[in-house]
Parts: C-alpha cells; sequence; structure tokens
C-alpha cells in the first residue's frame, strides 16, 4: 500500500481510533489532516507525532457537526495541501439510555455528531474529489448499527444512518472514480470502552468468537486498505472489524 502524495482528513483523530488511522495513513505515505473538537483529545500532538517521523500533517481543530467548522475544515486542507483525496469520517460519541428516558438533547446530539457530520463532511469534500475525478470516502460505522444494543438507540440509528448514507453515496460518485465504504467495528480498546462497567465488558467479551478485543491499529489497517489504490473496485460495501462479533447475529 502507498499513499504517497495523498492527501486525507480523519475527522476526531486527537485520539483512539482516529488517532491509530491518522498514524497509519501518514506511514503509508498520506499527508494528514488531524481534526478533534478538544483539549481532551490533542491533535497538535497527533500532527507533531506524524511530523516527527518524516510525514507532512496539519492539526485543525473544528466541531464537525456544524457546517462552518466543515467548511473550515476543508478549506484549510485544500489551500495548505492543494487538494483532498481522502476523507475519513471518524468522530463519534455515545449517549447511552434506554428509550423511556432518553432525552431530546441525547438524541439530537449523538445524531448531530454521528451522522449530520458525516453529511456535512461528505458534501463538503465531494466536490473537490469530482473535479480531480478520484476519491475515497471512509466511515466508521458500528456494529451496532447492524444489530442493535440496548441502551443505544440513538447510536444505533446514527451508525445505521451512515450505512444507507454511504451505500447511497457510493452509487451517486461512482463515475467520478471516488468509492464510499464504511467499517463497522465491534468492541474496540479505546477511552469510549474503557468506560463500559468491568462485568458488562466481560459479558461482551464473551460474544467476540476470537476471544479478545479489538485495538484501534485493527481498525486503522482496513482504512489504509479501502483507501488505497488496491480496493479501487470496492464501493457500497460495509467491512466488518470486530472478532468475528457480527457473525453470530447476521
Ligand atoms: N471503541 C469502539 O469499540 C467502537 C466500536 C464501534 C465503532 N466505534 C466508532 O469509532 C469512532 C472512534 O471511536 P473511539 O472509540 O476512538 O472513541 P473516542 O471517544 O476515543 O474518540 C472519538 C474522538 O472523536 C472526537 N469528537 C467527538 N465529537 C467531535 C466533533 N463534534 N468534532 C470533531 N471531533 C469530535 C472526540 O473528541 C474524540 O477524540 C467513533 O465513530 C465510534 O462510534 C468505536
Amino acid at each position: 500500500m502507498d499513499l504517497s502524495n495523498r492527501v486525507a482528513i480523519v475527522t476526531g483523530s486527537g485520539r483512539g481510533i482516529g488517532r491509530a488511522i491518522a498514524l497509519k495513513l501518514a506511514e503509508v505515505g498520506a499527508t494528514v489532516v488531524v481534526n478533534d473538537i478538544g483539549e481532551a483529545s490533542p491533535v497538535d500532538s497527533v500532527a507533531e507525532e506524524i511530523k516527527a517521523t518524516g510525514g507532512q500533517s496539519l492539526a485543525v481543530l473544528a466541531d464537525v457537526s456544524k457546517s462552518q467548522d466543515v467548511a473550515r475544515l476543508v478549506e484549510t486542507t485544500v489551500s495548505t495541501f492543494g487538494k483532498v483525496d481522502i476523507l475519513v469520517n471518524n468522530a463519534g460519541i455515545t449517549r447511552d439510555q434506554l428509550i423511556m428516558r432518553m432525552s431530546d438533547e441525547e438524541w439530537d446530539k449523538v445524531l448531530s455528531v454521528n451522522l449530520r457530520s458525516v453529511f456535512l463532511c461528505t458534501r463538503a469534500v465531494v466536490r473537490h474529489m469530482i473535479r480531480q475525478r478520484w476519491g475515497r470516502i471512509i466511515s466508521i460505522a458500528s456494529i451496532v448499527g447492524l444489530v442493535g444494543n440496548p441502551g443505544q438507540a440513538n447510536y444505533a440509528a446514527a451508525k445505521a444512518g451512515i450505512i444507507g448514507f454511504t451505500r447511497t453515496i457510493a452509487k451517486e460518485v461512482a463515475a467520478r472514480g471516488i468509492t464510499a465504504n464504511a467499517i463497522a467495528p465491534g468492541f474496540i480498546d479505546t477511552e469510549m470502552t474503557q468506560r463500559l462497567e468491568e462485568d458488562w465488558k466481560q459479558q461482551l467479551k464473551k460474544q467476540i468468537p476470537l476471544g479478545y478485543l479489538g485495538s484501534p491499529g485493527d481498525v486503522a489497517e482496513a482504512v489504509a486498505f479501502l483507501a488505497s489504490e488496491e480496493a479501487r473496485y470496492i464501493t457500497g460495501q460495509v467491512l466488518s472489524v470486530d472478532g468475528g462479533m457480527a457473525g453470530a447475529w447476521l
């Protein structure tokens, strides 16, 4: 895999899976725009890490659920590096609650950060990709969007939405040399899952055929492949990176 001369934006890449994706894309030669929203996820240090290994990178703080921030993120990328070839829609949050108790705010916030952001970022990059007749849009969905999970109606709806969106965009832009795919990670060891209670984690672990949690790097490898020239004939797909977990239900 060689992504030299490719420019990538990875949303929510100040930590966790996004950070691993940013580092992996840089490792195989891409210039990477590291995006995140706040101080808890230090974009500057990820960008510095990439530069320290000889790569090109830029940190851009932006809330990807907001139209103006997304416009600034994409414009900064294009004015700094001349183009955008790869978009990885990774930013995501959870606000878990059983449906009876779920507030309007918990619903709206999760749909906004996890799904509206994918629409805003994709719309903003597609016009640049169409002009150059090459592009890769890779969105991080979830196993929860495929099989559901109690307490996560908002998150499941957003992640299932990403899958429908991806299948549609793939058809809309296929003739322009752009592919769109989703990745459905299972249970990955990040700060998002470290918050779960220990006995719930043990229960979940029993449902993973491979018997262990995935690492952010496992997701990053799949993203790098889908971003590569080698994956040119793959579009509109959902790739599970879950240790066999979804197969138990689907
Ligand atoms: N960890 C898992 O087991 C798992 C499983 C399936 C899917 N996912 C998905 O993978 C993605 C990454 O998850 P993670 O586990 O690394 O989570 P994480 O919480 O460690 O990282 C998410 C990052 O997104 C950033 N972010 C949140 N809102 C943002 C916004 N509005 N604009 C820009 N950045 C924003 C956060 O600051 C954070 O740095 C998410 O979309 C998540 O839903 C994770």
